[in-house]
């Protein structure tokens, strides 16, 4: 966080309105580390400085950020790349605070959404399979799955010496921005576990390897109307749905 007037940070710390805040300074009850301030112009960093009012130190209530981006196939999802490729931190706004991190992953030829927070503790629970969070995405597939294909799917494939959990999967049209391919099919698959490559690795089990995908819903987040390479923040309703999701 960086630094802001000191007013500001004792409003939002519950310390009344902004007026109410500056009569607190200029009556001498606020000290910023262990000195006391009265000056109104003062600034400080409310996540590294030590604020108190009347001796009590002010806990300011980090604000969290939830931002879902459509990442392009082609970036890669780290926050810094030694070999210069593109970052999906590079598409996200500027004036964001710190700490803000993707939730889970992408592999880089994956299009999709992607979400991002400054909370760890929700983007911990977002990705962790115990909150059985569902993750859809379109694929295309090579060929055409047959009907004991999309069964073996549902009830569960090995990937590599793991089974898989239960899975919805269904043909599908193929999502915004797509087309049909002769000879190809879009498949919708969701799914709650998160390892790394699983649809790739599952459709693979089946013989039918994945030619494009894309994640579409991440719980009750959609993709619908956010075009590709833009962000948006969550709407309130999304984060609190997630967060009741996660048990938070
Ligand atoms: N499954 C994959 O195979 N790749 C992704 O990027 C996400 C899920």
């Amino acid at each position: 966080m960086s630094s802001e007037r000191l007013q500001k940070i004792l409003a939002r710390a519950g310390y009344g309105s902004r007026r109410g805040a500056e009569a607190l300074i200029t009556a001498g009850r606020v000290t910023v580390n262990g000195s006391s301030v009265t000056e109104l112009g003062t600034k400080a960093d409310a996540e590294s400085d030590t604020i108190t009012v009347d001796g009590t130190a002010l806990t300011v209530a980090k604000q969290h950020v939830h931002i879902a981006l459509h990442k392009p196939a082609g970036a890669v999802t780290t926050v810094s790349d030694p070999q210069g490729r593109m970052t999906v931190m590079s598409l996200l706004p500027k004036n964001l605070p710190p700490h803000v991190i993707p939730i889970g992953r992408l592999d880089k030829d994956t299009a999709g959404l992607l979400l991002f927070t400054n909370d760890g503790e929700f983007a911990h629970r977002i990705a962790h399979p115990r909150y059985e969070i569902e993750k859809e995405y379109h694929a295309l597939v090579a060929g055409v799955p047959s009907p004991e294909d999309l069964a073996a799917i549902r009830s569960g494939v090995d990937i590599g010496g793991h089974m898989t959990a239960p899975a919805k999967i269904d043909v599908a049209r193929p999502p915004a921005g797509h087309f049909e391919r002769p000879g190809d099919t879009w498949i919708q698959l969701v799914i709650h576990e998160g390892r790394k490559r699983q649809v790739r690795l599952m459709c693979a089990a089946i013989n039918h390897d994945v030619r494009i995908l894309v994640r579409t819903r991440i719980g009750g987040v959609s993709i619908t109307g956010l075009p590709l390479m833009k962000t948006r923040p969550l709407t309130t309703l999304e984060v609190t749905e997630l967060r009741r999701a996660v048990d938070l």
